[in-house]
């Protein structure tokens, strides 16, 4: 039909599209292996070249020994217990077929045919059943013989290579029984060999070994035999048990002995031995030992965990194999070279072992833990050994104390100090103090983190600007990481500080004109000091004097200290000092008045003299007589008397 009509064909029923021919393509995985009792899946993908129509889709799958097992026919699914295909799936051209419970039977060849309208595609996939065998050492004793029996249970499919090894030497003499189903259709069988004991074979190392297409290893079993008498434990024979150990092709190369006797080891991985905290940058080096009898392969390796990762450091950097060590099984996650700087040493005594990892830690390390491993690694050595967890510590780099810029309230000075790059986030106390007296002051607020992962913050602590009064004063910090770390203290001296400023004295200010018995007031203006405190007199040099004296408040004297005042900001302090006397001619006249201060920025005290006062005094003026004697005759001389005036001279008499 569809062929008789091909320029139709996009228009048409998929159903046509497959009778034109070259439309349908399947592909099928060549195999799938699957441990017994996992889910398979079984793989198979079809493409029509457009969207599935689910009414012409048949899909079906036939098992090779069982005929078909599961189809799918214009909607409707039909399948044997523990198999599935997905609807929802097959319509985007997905056909796999889930195997649930993998069982023995389920092994085999199975065909998946895909049919679309009228055309079908099909293609085989096989699935490999696989059970690991599990193995266990035991020893019979009858008379003076003893029997070692190794048990290999549970194993699909039946080929299999066991051997019993003495001192990694093959037994001959060892018989092997043949193979026996199990309910489950997987295969047993038991490897026995038979000797007479005697006391030079005390210490001798049986081992089960078999080979298996279900294990990566071969796998091992191993025990020491002890013979009665040759040891003072006095145990019996063979009293030991073995470990199982999954090795390379070495074969049997056991790591320690475990002999346990009341449940103790006879050789034992030691805790890590490390300090308390790793400081940030520093190489530090972990210690853990191994006491007790070990095999010559033998290898510690560490392990580091964090989250997640794990990552195993064996001896030149992770990812290197150790020396004379056949390859072992790798790790889960396992990521070689992501910590280059880690190395790992080893050192053999007649005792044991003592292995070394040296690394320099950084903020990424803090939490990880890391415990040594026995390589081979032991499935079944007992206890676990202890993790140890990292933890990363720097202590904060103290910068100098600074006096911050804005002062609010402008009567505290505040000061800062910075702290540095140190880890973990966090600072148990700084306190502050000045001159002895100690401030407290809490967590500072304002932490950052540096790009390294390290913090910073800063403390801020305000001090009464009116306490500050010395050079040699100081401001002190001590900074505590930790509730356990040492102070670190910062120290600030004010006169190291731009702190201290002098004061500017201005000249002295008195009125124009200073008359004798009328009171007058000196004025000194001191401004832009820093601190406020302030000492100053006032001095007076008589005129001739040499040395000018000072004046203390008195009747004669009283001194105005004035109020300091702060500018805005409190960095700055202004004042105005006075001196109000009442000048007489005597006194006063000629003499100079200087404004003395002195104040802790200045080296030496700042003066500010005063001209020499000119005091003027104005003339009493007596009544107007006659003078007694008339000269010339013709004239009547009248008089009058100027007193008590001040300078001499009068520029002007008007009669
Ligand atoms: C196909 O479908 C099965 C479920 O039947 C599913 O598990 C599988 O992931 C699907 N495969 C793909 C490639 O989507
Ligand atoms: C498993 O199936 C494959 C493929 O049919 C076959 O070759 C093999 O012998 C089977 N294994 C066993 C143990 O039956």
């Amino acid at each position: 039909m569809g062929l008789g009509a091909p320029l139709l064909l996009p228009l048409l029923h998929p159903l046509f599209l497959g009778a034109a021919g070259a439309m349908l393509t399947l592909y099928t995985a060549p195999e799938t292996r699957a441990a017994l009792g996992s889910v398979a899946l079984l793989k198979c993908r079809f493409n029509v070249g457009r969207p599935i129509d689910p009414a012409v889709l048949r899909v079906r799958w036939l098992s090779a020994a069982a005929g078909p097992v599961a189809q799918y026919d214009q909607g409707q699914g039909t399948f044997e217990p523990r198999l599935r295909l997905s609807e929802q799936e097959l319509q985007i051209g997905n056909a796999s077929l889930e195997v649930q419970d993998v069982a023995v039977q389920d092994n085999g060849t199975y065909t998946c045919e895909v049919a679309y309208g009228t055309e079908t595609q099909m293609g085989k996939t096989t699935l490999w059943v696989l059970a690991a065998p599990r193995i266990s050492l035991d020893q019979r004793m009858g008379g003076a013989e003893t029997s070692l029996l190794c048990h290999v249970g549970g194993f699909f499919p039946e080929d299999m290579e066991a051997t019993l090894l003495r001192d990694e030497q093959v037994l001959d003499g060892s018989t092997r029984s043949s193979p026996q189903r199990n309910w489950d259709g997987t295969f047993s069988l038991t490897l026995t060999y038979t000797f007479t004991p005697v006391r030079s074979d005390a210490g001798a190392i049986f081992a089960c070994r078999v080979r298996h297409p279900a294990l990566g290893q071969p796998l091992v079993e191993e025990f020491a035999l002890e013979v009665p008498g040759s040891d003072r434990t006095g145990a019996a024979i063979g009293a030991v048990v073995a470990i199982v150990l999954a090795l390379g092709a070495v074969g049997a190369s056991g790591y320690c002995w475990w002999q346990r006797r009341g449940g103790k080891a006879a050789c034992s991985v030691s805790k890590v031995e490390g300090p308390e905290r790793c400081r940030l940058g520093q190489a530090v080096t972990l210690r853990c030992s191994v006491e007790g009898k070990i095999r010559a392969h033998t290898a510690v390796t560490w392990e580091r965990t964090q989250g997640e990762d794990r990552t195993l450091i064996q001896k030149d950097g992770p990812g290197a194999a150790p020396e004379h060590q056949p390859a072992f099984p790798a790790p889960s996650r396992l990521f070689p070279g992501q910590f280059p700087g880690w190395t790992s040493t080893q050192e053999r005594s007649k005792t044991g072992l003592t292995a070394s990892l040296t690394f320099t830690p950084t903020v990424q390390d803090h939490g990880a833990r890391v415990r040594c491993l026995l390589q081979p690694e032991a499935r079944d050595s007992g206890e676990e050994p202890e993790r140890w967890e990292i933890r990363v510590w720097a202590p904060p780099e103290l910068s100098g104390i600074q006096v911050l810029p804005r002062w609010d309230p402008p009567d505290q000075v505040p000061f800062a100090v910075h702290l540095h790059g140190f880890y973990p986030r966090g600072i148990h106390r700084i306190a502050w103090s000045m001159d002895g007296e100690a401030w407290e002051r809490s967590e500072p607020s304002d932490y950052a983190e540096n790009k390294d992962g390290t913090f910073s913050a800063t403390s801020v602590w305000r001090g009464p600007s009116r306490r500050l009064a010395r050079p040699e004063q100081r401001v002190r910090v001590c900074v505590q990481h930790g509730p356990a770390d040492p102070p670190i203290e910062g120290e600030l001296s004010i006169g190291d500080t731009s702190l201290l400023r002098p004061p500017d004295v201005s000249a002295i200010s008195w009125p124009q004109s200073v008359t004798a018995g009328r009171a007058v007031t000196l004025r000194c203006r001191i401004t832009g000091r820093f601190p406020e405190l302030l000492g100053g007199t006032w001095l007076r040099r008589d005129r001739g004097a040499a040395h000018a004296a000072a004046r203390q408040d008195s009747a004669g004297h009283r001194l105005l200290p004035g109020q300091p005042a702060p500018a805005a900001d409190g960095k700055r302090f202004v004042q105005e000092a006075g001196l109000v006397f009442t000048p007489s001619v005597r006194r006063d006249h000629g003499a100079e008045y200087t404004c003395r201060v002195e104040h802790v920025a200045l080296v030496q005290p700042v003066a500010k003299r005063s001209a020499e006062l000119q005091v003027r005094a104005p003339p009493d003026v007596s009544g107007i007589q006659v003078l007694p004697r008339w000269d010339p005759p013709d004239q009547v001389p009248f008089a009058v008397r100027l007193h008590g005036f001040h300078p001499r001279g009068i520029p002007r008499i008007a009669w």
